[in-house]
């Protein structure tokens, strides 16, 4: 994982927030490529959801929402995690601490930070969402929470996308949008932070087809993830247990992959019944049950959610693109050297191509800038001048661009420029008019 953390600095995919202060605990920022990469995942996620489909509309609801909408989601009162504090260092745990030896709140009870006996206090209820103040005054009628998940923003506007939109039931709210929980251990670079992005979908169905549309969307989700690039072997499903499953749901499926530290979840599918839209219906006094016209019966609609990461999504085509190789020197030189290689899909990288002239002279930076001029009005290039061909290589290497374009000595006599797959490593010669169709070809799919 440091490998991972370390390219991700140095090739600008992810900085600590406010790192000149010392850092921000568990709070990253996305650089140029991380920036980019997260938006091509995003961007594809909103096309398989939102424009392929005729049945999900889109939305972009507010992150402060109305406190009651908490309340009735049932997070001011069970979004917690059991904490005990050090009365002797003041360091506050999870209750569940494998570090913890001994009871907390008892005299065996000994703080794995300052290793002191009988210090720990019984575990209490932390809640996880963030709290501010709406308007001049700092008082407890004033309190609003940050989000600690987009799902809320789709269920207070169902009824409004759905007359709006004239949809029926079956139908579907797609949402991306940042999310926020004062996580206790967090953690793992991008995965576990305290302010991270949820791209959401929340399903309404039919009471009693909910767990035909469960599976649907449990095997739509994994075919999303697979056309991603992501290795199968590395994938694999985890059903909650009857202890596990959170206040909601009837029934969760969890998507997980082998992270170098570990398996863990990125996304998750819920069948959450009608605990959502009944719970609004009751705390905002809003009827919100849906009339089936064909039957002329009324129902509250049954919710299948698909809940994932985009900064933990991201994580996961990071690790799994991440790759170490021997491959030949292409500088020429007789022998072999290591290369770190992000293999990302080319409809994921952050850059398609970037351009080189194999020396600043003899013309050849005159021809890379013109190429490189007209590739940008279509693609994310770069053009890069500086060092050896074969160092530069391996910079677009380490960020993943899928195609190195080099002018040399025979560009000037036939226009050609030779063209390197950074997987295979092989060079094709292209006609330079013939560049933006080549990378066209190349990059769908
Ligand atoms: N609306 C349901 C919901 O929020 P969740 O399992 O708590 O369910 C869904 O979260 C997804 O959101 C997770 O699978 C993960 O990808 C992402 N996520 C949750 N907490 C996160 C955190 N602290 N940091 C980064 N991503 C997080």
């Amino acid at each position: 994982m440091e490998k991972l953390v370390s390219l991700a600095k140095r090739r600008g995919f992810v900085f600590q927030s406010s790192e000149i202060y010392g850092g921000l605990g568990s709070v990253w920022d996305y650089g140029p490529l991380g920036v980019e990469l997260k938006k091509n995942i995003k961007e594809r996620w909103w096309r398989s959801m939102v424009h392929e489909r005729e049945d999900i509309e889109g939305l972009d609801a507010a992150i402060l929402m109305h406190p009651k909408v908490w309340e009735a989601s049932g997070h001011v009162a069970g979004f917690t995690d059991p904490l005990v504090d050090c009365k002797h260092c003041k360091n506050r745990f999870r209750a569940d601490d494998p570090k913890i030896k001994g009871t907390p709140g008892q005299p065996d009870g000994q703080c794995p930070a300052c290793g002191t006996k009988g210090t720990l206090t019984a575990p209490r209820q932390f809640n996880l969402m963030f709290k501010t103040f709406m308007g001049p005054v700092e008082e407890d009628a004033a309190v609003i929470f940050m989000r600690p998940e987009t799902a809320q923003g789709i269920y207070v506007n169902y009824l409004n996308v759905l007359q709006s939109s004239r949809q029926k039931v079956p139908f579907g709210i797609a949402q991306i949008g940042k999310a926020f929980r004062n996580e206790i251990t967090p953690g793992n670079f991008i995965f576990r932070t305290r302010e991270f992005e949820q791209m959401e979908m929340q399903y309404f169905v039919k009471p009693g087809s909910d767990g035909e549309w469960f599976e649907f969307w449990r095997a739509e989700r994994m075919k999303w993830i697979e056309a991603l690039g992501i290795r199968k072997e590395k994938l694999r499903w985890h059903q909650h247990g009857k202890t596990e499953l959170a206040h909601y749901a009837k029934d969760a499926y969890d998507i997980e992959y082998e992270f170098p530290f570990g398996w863990n979840e990125f996304e998750g599918i819920h069948n959450r019944g009608d605990f959502d839209l009944s719970r609004h219906q009751e705390y905002s006094g809003k009827k919100l049950d849906y009339l089936d016209t064909t039957t002329n019966t009324r129902f509250v609609p049954n919710v299948v959610e698909t809940s994932a990461g985009a900064d933990r999504t991201t994580l996961v085509v990071l690790c799994d693109a991440y790759r170490e190789e021997a491959v030949k020197n292409e500088d020429g030189a007789d022998k072999e050297e290591l290369r770190v290689v992000l293999k990302l899909k080319p409809e994921l990288a952050p850059i398609k191509a970037a351009v080189f002239p194999l020396v600043n002279k003899d013309g050849m930076p005159d021809v890379g800038r013109r190429v490189y001029d007209d590739l940008r009005k279509r693609f994310n290039v770069f053009y890069d001048d500086g060092g050896s061909i074969g160092r530069r290589y391996r910079r677009q290497d380490e960020a993943g661009t899928p195609f190195g374009i080099t002018i040399d000595g025979q560009t000037s006599q036939d226009q050609t420029v030779t063209v390197r797959d950074r997987d295979t490593l092989k060079q094709v010669r292209v006609g330079s008019g013939a560049l933006v169709d080549y990378l066209k070809d190349h990059l769908a799919g």
